[in-house]
């Protein structure tokens, strides 16, 4: 059976290209509304499928994000919609998919590509490396106090979600500039992703709603969030499902938290997504209570890794010359000069030796080139090389994206 692939050039097209992951949501392919509001943020041409003589057998998406990174942002890819139906699986499909939107993102220059991988074993060998861990916590509400008396800040107001855009968009953008792992919203994403409730995303729980924190009559903090009620034999066994908080300091930070553990009636709340250094492991007086558990997060590939590696900022001068190792992208395979004046080409004898994932596992920040040496991922060619390029490559906080995309 033959296949080829291209970009889609219709809305139609699009719709035949998602059903594959649509199959294993348990659906033939998404809804109108659905396809409605992902073809608001994401061009046609940003998904390849692979098609045969019945359609579209395979399919895969890219939105064109601008993406925090240390010290600035670049333009990335955030993958998403990949599926090949099972009547087509494991013929090369996903890899030809992978191969054509990687070029597709060389092409359009951006540098990086990243994304939420369903299952860990997928992307590794498209060069993708481990950049986060995600964290989740659920916490009985009444075990939640802070340990340090918390003066209130400010007033809550509820906000219907989707007139909330002017609220808290300023708020997402203040923290989203200053932190690895998140990228820009367009007023189009938050009415057509992150502010709108339909029913297929409730799962059962309670409609969405919106808080705004406000201190002078200026937003500072919003949280978006479910109560999910519940009983037995009269006693609260609810939960409060938090969608997103963030504040933009660490008092209006601590401030929406503290409304969203005092929510009455609730029994617990679960908080899906979260960062690795969330300020409510050193918050709250009980940390063990949180249940924090952590997993694999964001993937992230260096497309282009002379681009990459110059657009973000550097803590050290540097340099330190890595030869990287990409069977996948051969253009970025030889020797990169790493320095705070940018990366380029080099002759110089190297100094470390990676695979271009191990690249991805420490551009945000999120692992350091000494846990990649435990981990046998890097070969320190010259004393010392780890060690600088710590010094060069470290971040001050941990990288975090709030909502799968
Ligand atoms: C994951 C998926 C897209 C793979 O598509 P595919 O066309 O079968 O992949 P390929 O044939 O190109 O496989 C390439 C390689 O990856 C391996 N691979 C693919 N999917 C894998 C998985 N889920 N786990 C482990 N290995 C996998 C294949 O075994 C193959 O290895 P090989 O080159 O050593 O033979 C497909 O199985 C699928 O749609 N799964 C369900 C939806 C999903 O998980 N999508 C990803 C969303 S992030």
């Amino acid at each position: 059976m033959s296949w080829e692939v291209r970009p889609c050039t219709s809305a139609d097209e699009v719709c035949a290209a998602v059903s594959p992951i649509w199959h294993y949501f348990g659906r033939s392919e998404p809804t109108a509304d659905q396809l409605e509001r992902l073809t608001r943020v994401m061009p046609c041409e940003r998904v390849h499928a692979a098609w045969d003589k019945s359609g579209a057998v395979g399919g895969a998406g890219a939105f064109p994000f601008e993406l925090t990174v240390p010290g600035g942002r670049v333009c990335a890819a955030g993958v998403t919609v990949v599926g090949v139906l099972p009547t087509h699986r494991r013929r090369g499909i996903l890899t030809a998919l992978m191969k054509a939107q990687l070029e597709a993102c060389r092409e359009r220059g951006e540098s990086v590509a990243y994304l939420w991988a369903t299952e860990d074993t997928i992307y590794g060998r498209f060069g993708y490396g481990v950049a986060s861990f995600t964290a989740e916590i659920e916490v009985p509400l009444d075990r939640s106090r802070y340990s340090a008396p918390f003066e209130p800040l400010g007033e809550a107001r509820l906000v219907p979600p989707m007139s909330a855009e002017s609220l808290v968009a300023p708020i997402w953008e203040r923290v989203a500039v200053q932190t690895p792992g998140m990228f820009a919203r367009s007023s189009d994403w938050w009415q057509a992703r992150a502010l709108p409730d339909p029913d297929w995303r409730r799962q059962g729980g309670g409609e969405m709603r919106c808080v705004v924190l406000e201190v002078d009559g200026a937003p500072v903090a919003y949280a978006l969030y479910r109560i999910n009620v519940a009983w037995d034999r009269g006693m609260q066994t609810g939960s409060v499902g938090v969608v997103e908080a963030m504040g933009d300091s660490a008092r209006a930070t601590a401030a929406i938290w503290r409304y969203l553990l005092d929510v009455d009636w609730m029994a617990r709340l679960r908080a899906i997504f979260l960062p690795v250094d969330h300020p409510l492991l050193l918050l709250v007086a009980e940390p063990r209570r949180l249940r924090f558990g952590v997993r694999d997060g964001l993937w992230l590939r260096l497309v282009d890794v002379g681009a990459a590696l110059s657009a973000r900022a550097y803590a050290a001068p540097g340099p330190v010359v890595i030869e990287v190792v990409d069977r996948f992208c051969p253009w970025n395979q030889g020797r990169w000069q790493v320095s705070d004046h940018g990366t380029k080409r080099t002759d110089a004898t190297p100094e470390l030796r990676c695979d271009v994932t191990a690249l991805g596992s420490v551009y945000l920040g999120g692992f350091t080139w000494a846990q990649l040496g435990q981990a046998l991922r890097v070969d320190e060619l010259r004393p010392g090389a780890i060690a600088r390029a710590d010094s060069m490559f470290r971040a001050d906080r941990a990288p975090w994206c709030p909502e799968v995309f």
